[in-house]
């Protein structure tokens, strides 16, 4: 399936179902335009709604670029009101992406600058391949990031640290990425894909609702303090307050809303099976 400037598959795998969400813009390197961003905003809304998607994985067409920030061209022909639009777009799209209830894997197949960047700040976990660079080189370009950038790589690197790059606007290689927690595993470029997969494969084996609640916790629980309630609307035991429940409950394809599967243990397929022993990797 592809619409407009997405390439959208989805893929059968063991563990459930996966999406891989591709930008074609190769030639412009993936940049930002308005229809992309669009588009992106279209996918996450039928995707909020997709109770059998496991997991997303978004990556950008080609090996040079995963997204190299707001399409400059495009840019050179905005007036005033458009630019405030189009930074309005982005920080609606990159919401509803970091929103989804399902867990979004960055596969960086290139170099991820300015709004490239913050789009991938805006997923869960970052896999990038070897030799890529990524940055915030906005300042030097007379603007600073504006998709969300400052608030987002500061919880994810530090405040420190997030100034640095910022304030210099230095890009930083896939090794330094790693070694400060930007992104969380590096692959061989040709290996890239498939490592992605492979992470999401991993998590797609988990308990589907788990999953979906355990990153509503760590999203909405992140800032608030260590005593006191629970985060809003996330219980440890599940949406009844039942012990176990989180592993009584399956998603079923096709069923609107999640039903309770056989006791004893959730299902990938829905069928209320017990799923054979959980691999370990
Ligand atoms: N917007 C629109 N077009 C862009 C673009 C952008 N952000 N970045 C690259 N392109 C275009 C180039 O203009 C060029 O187009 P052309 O073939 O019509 O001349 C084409 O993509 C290839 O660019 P090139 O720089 O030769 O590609 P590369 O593979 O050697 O390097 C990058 C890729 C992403 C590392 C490099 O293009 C780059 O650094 N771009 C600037 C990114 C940036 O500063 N973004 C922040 C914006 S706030």
């Amino acid at each position: 399936m592809s619409g407009g400037e997405w390439q959208v598959e989805r893929l059968a795998r063991e563990g459930g179902a996966v999406e891989r969400w591709t930008i074609l813009g190769e030639a412009r390197r993936n940049s930002l335009t308005m229809a992309m961003l669009a588009g992106l905003r279209d996918l996450a809304a039928r995707a909020a709604g997709d109770r059998a998607l496991r997991v997303v994985v978004l990556t950008g067409a080609g090996d040079r670029a995963f997204c190299a920030g707001a399409d400059l061209k495009e840019r050179a022909r905005m007036g005033d009101g458009d630019v405030a639009s189009f930074h309005r777009a982005l920080r609606e799209a990159l919401g509803a992406l970091e929103a989804l209830p399902q867990p979004v894997v960055a596969a960086l197949n290139g170099a991820a600058l300015g709004g490239g960047l913050e789009l991938a700040l805006a997923c869960d976990l970052r896999v990038a391949a070897e030799g890529v660079e990524v940055g915030l080189p906005e300042v030097g370009l007379g603007i600073i990031p504006g998709g969300g950038g400052t608030a987002r790589l500061p919880r994810l690197v530090g405040l420190g640290r997030a100034k640095e790059l910022v304030l210099t606007g230095r890009r930083v290689g896939s090794a330094e990425a790693l070694a400060i927690g930007l992104v969380t595993q590096v692959a061989p470029a040709a290996r890239l894909q498939e490592a992605a997969l492979a992470l999401a494969d991993r998590l797609a084996r988990n308990a589907p609702i788990s999953l979906r609640q355990a990153k509503r916790a760590l999203d909405g629980g992140f800032d608030l303090p260590l005593e006191g309630p629970a985060v809003p609307g996330v219980s440890a035991l599940g949406p009844s307050g039942k012990k176990a429940d989180y592993c009584n409950y399956a998603t079923k394809p096709g069923a609107g809303e999640i039903e309770l599967s056989a006791p004893g243990g959730w299902s990938r397929d829905g069928s209320g099976r017990r799923p054979t022993a959980p691999r370990r990797t």
